[in-house]
């Protein structure tokens, strides 16, 4: 019993110790390592951007998408954002928003540690994997050749 419980104990270890959020490298208000060894595609984080189910970003910020009719105004307009953030500082405000600004409604997509008000079906891992993060900052950071600075 008490054998077990300790396997138990050392499993949890174990995954929080192998958790990708724990292994962020901050310097300053960037993140300039990328989180994944595997690029990320501008084309999967532009879907995942625009998704009403997965980013959700569109709730909040407004942005370079003529085919959604209904975009958030709550934020930021995402093409402003893009132009005056280099791409680490991008990942550092999707990895953590909370760090910016500590009463933020922006979820903060890649920490699991001391969040608050978690769906169960989030809790205890990010909201997007770490190579979604990647494709996310890829299609933001590919709008900086296309947006007006
Ligand atoms: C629930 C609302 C909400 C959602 C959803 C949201 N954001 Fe935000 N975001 C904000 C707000 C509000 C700010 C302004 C800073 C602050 O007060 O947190 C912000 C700030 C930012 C910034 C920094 C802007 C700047 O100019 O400094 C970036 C980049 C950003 N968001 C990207 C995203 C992306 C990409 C997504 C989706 C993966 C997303 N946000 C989802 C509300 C949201």
């Amino acid at each position: 019993m008490r054998s077990a419980l300790a396997g138990l104990l050392l499993a949890a270890w174990t995954v929080s110790l192998a958790n990708p959020s724990q292994a962020q490298t901050w310097s300053g208000d960037s993140i300039v390592n990328p989180l994944t060894a595997i690029p990320g595609d501008a084309v999967k984080g532009r879907v995942i951007v625009a998704s009403r189910q997965t980013g959700l970003c569109l709730l909040c910020h407004s942005g370079p998408f003529p085919e959604e009719r209904f975009q958030g105004n709550l934020a930021p307009e995402i093409g402003i954002s893009v132009g005056r953030l280099s791409e680490a500082q991008l990942r550092a405000r999707i990895v953590d928003a909370s760090r910016f600004n500590p009463g933020t409604i922006m979820p903060s997509y890649y920490r699991t540690v001391e969040l608050n008000r978690v769906a169960p079906k989030f809790d205890g891992q990010p909201i997007l994997s770490g190579q979604e993060i990647e494709d996310v900052v890829a299609f933001l950071v590919s709008l900086k050749t296309t947006v007006a600075q």
